[in-house]
């Protein structure tokens, strides 16, 4: 099935190392800009369920805020416990400055 893409934010408007949550396809997604790159994960840490907007970046992963489990960003795994379930993560692209998100999940990362 093809994915439908959602025009989202354009990409100006998260600096480098902030992320940005929004509502796309009635869920929260947390857009991250990493090192010249966006991704797109679940706004939900899948340890206790809290947010992670205001979470940090550390190499190639985004950590949570309440208790430092650390998920990848490009594929939601689980990097550093507490945390034992992957996040979801969502298909990016970006045209003409502007980010667009599928809000169909790509497959649960292996932990
Ligand atoms: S809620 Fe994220 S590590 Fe506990």
């Amino acid at each position: 099935m093809d994915s439908i893409f959602e025009r989202i934010i354009a990409t100006d408007d998260i600096p480098e190392n902030k992320s940005k949550a929004v509502q796309a396809g009635g869920q929260s997604i947390l857009i991250c800009h990493v090192r010249g790159k966006f991704y797109a994960l679940q706004n939900r840490c899948s340890h206790a369920e809290t947010t992670l907007e205001r979470a940090r970046f550390r190499g190639d992963t985004i950590m949570c805020p309440l208790h430092g489990a650390r998920f990848d960003l490009a594929t939601g795994a689980v990097r550093n416990p507490p945390a034992v379930t992957p996040i979801c993560v969502y298909p990016l692209k970006i045209i003409d400055g502007w980010i667009y998100v599928s809000t169909q999940a790509a497959p649960l990362a292996e932990t």
